[in-house]
């Protein structure tokens, strides 16, 4: 049941309609004052009443009935007790009805959503920078199609660039072909530092001409690019599937080489391309940011020139009712220039473009490094990762069956939620102990809360009786608050894009349940007593299943 509908409705106040009062109330900072509580502040300017006395007002006005056992005005605020009977008994039945789909909603029927994120360059390393875009883009990806949106994920592929040119040249130069088959990305990259360490005058003209001759259309320099970038889709590909994200379109920069020329020709047409020394931009001095090349004095394009040809395609092609850049903040300013050029080219969408920024992520001992070939790939960090897991599991559970299996939902997990249950935009460092805590604000928290709910689950032959009218003592009742947050909690997720949000009622959920099983007995109680309880605990692990599953991380069924 939506409650805050459910006051609004019953509500009424001079000059405020039901969806501003409905988007008022708001969870009071402390359980003893309520459940909801309305601020009276906004109104007082056109009642012409003080906040308490309106808050008074509409408290004497308010018909108490069965859903709403107590209303109070204090302090200009008015606040609603629900009847936790009824909260109890409507929630439980909601969650274990809806089951998988507890949550979700159809918020979003009707539009598209496209995101671009992890978007990663052909022939560099896949590391833990690009861990944030990734699983952030992933969980948004999730969250969005689990509240009804139709959703396009795009990895705008780094494919286009001089750089190509200088792989090209150092594969001929010192290539191994069987090597290359072998050991894939790796092997090309080594190849890639190795130019850049090396190059000399001669092989950067080199460079040069393979990069004009991939442009051209030459056969042997496309056939080798082709094939790094199919070496690099394949390496990653393996890192989506356990990250669990994934894409419906990989249409990269290069996608636009063909697409650029029409935007220059509507630039040129609404006079918003100026000379500058032999280039073309688009001056953005009046907005304070500096211009945007659009053309290179030699007449290349830019990395904005496609991203401008990409948002047109894009609105073209899927008609978004919002596009998302899942992309680090020190994009901030491109993407600042690049929507305010699609906003003076008069196109009205521009303000639904939106650029998700995140911080950095760096490891513990520092060794993030992007000097030339010290980088630690995200494959490692992976790797690690499900490997202390196993020993963590094992210190804690020896007799566990199937150990290597959960271990790695467990490890994959850890840097999954490590990654996302920060506010996105901080810096954070990743440290494995961290993530891997079972009494931190981890997945493996959250995991191993799982694990404990079904065990009971499990003992009790997972059966029991529907109940009514049963009154939650105050642990129950808390579980029973939260739960009832959880698709309010997904639809904020969502209009805020950030996944933390979702991780952090995880472990809040989680708390609740532990301090419920800690305090009440359930196998031993009887009655009605047992059976909400083990309502309860299903309802629970239903809903933390769900949570998880929106950030892409998995439940094992023991720890
Ligand atoms: N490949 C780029 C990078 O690694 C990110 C691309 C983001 N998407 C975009 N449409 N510009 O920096």
């Amino acid at each position: 049941m939506d409650y805050k509908a459910y006051i609004s409705e019953k509500l009424k106040i001079e000059g405020t309609d039901k969806s501003e009062i409905y988007s008022s109330l708001a969870l009071p900072p402390a359980s003893d004052m309520g459940d909801y509580a309305l601020p009276c502040f906004k109104f007082a300017k056109i009642l012409r009443k003080s906040p308490q006395t309106i808050a008074e007002e509409l408290k004497n006005s308010f018909v108490n009935d069965e859903v709403i056992s107590e209303v109070s005005a204090v302090n200009g605020y008015l606040n609603f007790k629900v009847n936790k009977q009824k909260l109890a008994d409507e929630v439980l039945s909601t969650v274990l009805k809806a089951g998988d789909s507890y949550g979700s909603s159809n918020n979003g029927a009707g539009k598209t959503v496209c995101i671009d994120y992890s978007s990663v360059n052909i022939a560099k390393p896949f590391h833990i920078g690009h861990l944030s875009t990734t699983v952030i883009g992933g969980a948004l990806y999730k969250i969005f199609k689990f509240s009804g949106y139709n959703v396009v994920g795009i990895n705008h592929l780094g494919d286009y660039g001089t750089q190509f040119g200088k792989l090209i040249s150092a594969y001929k130069r010192w290539g191994d072909k069987k090597d290359v088959e072998k050991r894939g990305i790796h092997a090309i990259n080594e190849l890639y530092v190795r130019f850049n360490e090396e190059a000399t005058e001669d092989m950067e003209a080199e460079a040069r001409e393979y990069f004009r001759k991939i442009e051209s259309g030459d056969k042997d320099a496309n056939e080798l690019f082709e094939w790094f970038k199919k070496l690099t889709l394949d390496y990653v590909k393996g890192i989506y599937d356990k990250l669990n994200v994934r894409f419906d379109s990989y249409a990269g920069e290069r996608f636009y080489t063909d697409k650029m020329q029409p935007v220059v020709d509507e630039l040129k047409q609404k006079g918003l391309l100026k000379e500058s020394d032999g280039a073309k931009i688009v001056d953005l001095e009046p907005y304070g940011m500096p211009p945007c090349l659009i053309l290179r004095s030699d007449g290349a394009s830019l990395y904005a020139t496609r991203d401008l040809a990409a948002a047109i395609y894009r609105k073209n092609t899927y008609d978004f009712y919002k596009c998302l850049y899942v992309v680090a903040y020190q994009q901030n300013l491109h993407f600042k220039q690049v929507f305010k050029v699609l906003e003076l080219m008069g196109k009205p969408w521009a303000k639904d473009l939106v650029h998700v920024a995140y911080g950095m992520v760096s490891l513990e001992d520092g060794a993030m490094s992007t000097r030339k070939g010290k980088v630690v790939w995200l494959e490692d960090v992976i790797e690690k990762c499900v490997q202390k897991a196993y020993s963590v599991i094992n210190d804690k559970n020896p007799a566990l069956e199937n150990k290597e299996e959960i271990a790695k939902t467990v490890g994959l997990g850890a840097v999954v939620f490590g990654a996302l249950y920060n506010n996105k935009i901080k810096d954070i460092t990743f440290s494995y102990d961290k993530v891997l805590s079972f009494e931190g604000e981890t997945s493996v928290y959250v995991q191993y809360t799982c694990a404990r709910a079904n065990s009971v689950l499990l003992k009790s032959g997972n059966a029991f009786a529907e109940v009514k009218n049963y009154a939650p003592c105050e642990q129950e009742a808390e579980v029973i608050k939260s739960l009832a947050a959880f698709p309010e909690e997904v639809t904020e997720a969502g209009e805020k894009y950030e996944p933390s949000i979702i991780a952090r009622y995880a472990v809040d959920l989680a708390q609740k349940f532990n301090k419920f099983y800690i305090d009440c007995k359930i196998l031993t109680a009887e009655g009605d007593a047992k059976n909400f309880r083990l309502a309860l605990t299903k309802a629970t692990l239903q809903t933390l299943k769900n949570a998880l599953s929106l950030l892409g991380i998995g439940v094992p069924e023991k720890m």
